[in-house]
């Protein structure tokens, strides 16, 4: 069945596109922090608190295995790390998957990541000048990984709907 993967760096919209494209085309839609959170009853910011980053990406692994190997047809939203870790990104480029990194520029996420930190552990405690500093490097050593996804979309300066635009035109 089929398979259609968004990700992308934090703030880049995954999961605002991903719940509007699933009403659209009508194929359900999993978060897959949402998946981690339920499974260990814990929010990701606690995982990382009480049990570490390590263990976070341990887990993301092994869900994000089970929701590809699922039956059905899924929409999957990433967290931003996932494609980076454990060898995620070898599972991009499946069969019956469609990935779709959700391209933002630097200045992009920072605008949306300023105002909307502090439920991800990686980034709460910068201050401005170094969240800037921070995606900018962060998103360097991430590109090699988010550039295995089978097709790309610059989302900077698109509304969402232009985005899904992109996104139907891909599917179609
Ligand atoms: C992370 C991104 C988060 C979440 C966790 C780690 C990352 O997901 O998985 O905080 O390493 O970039 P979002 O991209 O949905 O914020």
């Amino acid at each position: 069945m089929e398979k259609i993967i968004l990700l992308g760096y934090m703030g880049c919209g995954k999961s605002t596109i991903a719940h509007k494209l699933s009403k659209i085309i009508r194929i359900p839609y999993l978060d897959l922090d949402k998946c981690i959170e339920e499974r260990m009853n814990l929010s990701v910011n606690e995982i990382f608190d009480q049990k570490g980053e390590i263990y976070f990406r341990k887990i993301e692994h092994e869900i994000f295995k089970e929701l590809i190997n699922s039956p059905e047809s899924l929409i999957i939203g990433l967290g931003g790390g996932t494609p980076c870790y454990a060898n995620n990104h070898d599972l991009l480029n499946g069969q019956n998957i469609l990935s779709i990194y959700l391209k933002a520029s630097i200045q992009t996420l920072f605008n949306r990541l300023i105002v909307n930190k502090s439920n991800r552990p990686i980034i709460a405690s910068l201050n401005e000048f170094e969240l800037k500093e921070f995606i900018a490097k962060h998103l360097f050593d991430r590109s090699y990984y988010y550039n295995q996804a089978t097709k790309k979309i610059v989302v900077d300066n698109k509304s969402v709907d232009e985005t899904i635009l992109d996104i139907l035109q891909i599917l179609t």
